[in-house]
């Protein structure tokens, strides 16, 4: 088992990765607090993967299902679940195993952190970008219908869980969406990773994904262990991001995977930081190489002035500052409030 440390003092917590290490969870957790009394928050498309899997191991606790998707944020969502809770008669011993994607993550984080002022929570991701980047740093939250994640904490988990072969199970498209952000981490602080990464992906039958999903973890683990609150160096996680989220909202969520849109977005903004004299011309194009081996499809067109107009209400704008994250160099990202709408826009010029 390879073991990767958030580092936050008394609120440090570890991220166990190894193939099968949901048949070892219930002798894990036992180990913990005997009296912890164990809430499975999921979704029915989860349990019908891995429930006989959780149950044949011997993993038994109160079970809470979720709306399927991005409906499981819904604020009313979060409310059913806590008069759930209450109905089983939980309280501040009770633990939440969170086990799912994204979407379950945030939400069953929030419960937790909200539930009689917080109790604990088990983090156990189901998808590669949650094993990656979702389940670790301790954001949490729910939707209103004025925009997404617009209530939340940050409430650190006291583990996370990843068993590698749960991806096993998922469709291929899935997991390679989530290579996008293994890319990302790769070229945001470790350029040797990115290296690594692109001759792996020659090979995607052979791809050694309990390596890049454990290196994509201790580099998230190192930012948000240097800046759990996003006061700085942790924007530079959100690298593609802006225009990706920009791409998904001008689609339509659901219309375009995650990873995809943010694979858009780092070709753009790999583009802007050259054009900005910060990353060498064979760099960008390296990375743009290594993200063409995801076999995405092009961009579809896109309305420029839709997308400036998703960019400046995004979240990384603050004071109505956009702060947008560039590569100063291969595997050494920053943020820039130099980027012209004029800049965003040409970029987009190079997914067609
Ligand atoms: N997903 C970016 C972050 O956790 O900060």
């Amino acid at each position: 088992m390879k073991t990767v440390t958030v580092e936050l003092d008394e609120r440090s917590y570890p991220i166990h990765v190894s193939k099968g290490l949901l048949e070892k969870l219930p002798e894990i957790l036992a180990q913990q607090n005997g009296t912890r009394s164990w809430v499975i928050i999921s979704q029915s498309s989860i349990m019908e993967l891995l429930g006989s899997r959780l149950k044949a191991a011997g993993l038994h606790g109160h079970e809470i299902i979720v709306s399927e998707g991005e409906r499981a944020k819904d604020f009313d969502e979060y409310r059913r679940v806590i008069s759930q809770m209450m109905k089983m008669g939980c309280d501040r011993s009770s633990t939440i195993l969170a086990v799912g994607g994204g979407v379950v993550g945030d939400l069953a984080g929030f419960v937790a952190a909200t539930f009689m002022r917080g109790i604990d929570c088990f983090q156990i991701p189901t998808t590669l970008l949650a094993m990656v980047d979702s389940a670790i740093g301790g954001k949490t939250g729910v939707n209103l219908p004025e925009g997404k994640n617009l209530v939340g904490v940050f409430h650190q988990p006291e583990s996370v869980f990843i068993d590698p072969t749960i991806l096993e199970s998922l469709p291929r498209e899935e997991v390679v969406s989530g290579l996008a952000e293994v890319v990302k981490y790769g070229a945001i602080r470790d350029r040797d990773f990115l290296a690594w990464l692109s001759s792996e992906l020659d090979d995607l039958d052979a791809f050694d994904l309990e390596s890049a999903i454990t290196r994509s973890c201790a580099i998230k683990a190192e930012v948000v262990s240097k800046d759990e609150k996003e006061r700085g160096l942790r924007r530079i996680l959100n690298f593609g991001h802006t225009i990706g989220h920009a791409v998904e909202a001008h689609l339509g969520y659901g219309n375009i995977r995650h990873g995809e849109a943010v694979a858009h977005g780092m070709n753009c903004a790999s583009w802007i930081s050259e054009q900005m004299g910060l990353l060498p011309a064979a760099d960008r194009q390296f990375l743009s190489d290594t993200i063409a081996k995801l076999s995405f499809l092009p961009s579809p067109t896109l309305d420029p002035s839709t997308i400036l107009n998703y960019v400046h209400t995004d979240k990384k704008t603050e004071g109505g500052v956009l702060n947008f994250v560039v590569l100063d160099g291969l595997g050494n990202a920053t943020t820039s409030t130099q980027v012209s709408d004029k800049l965003i826009v040409e970029s987009l010029a190079t997914l067609s």
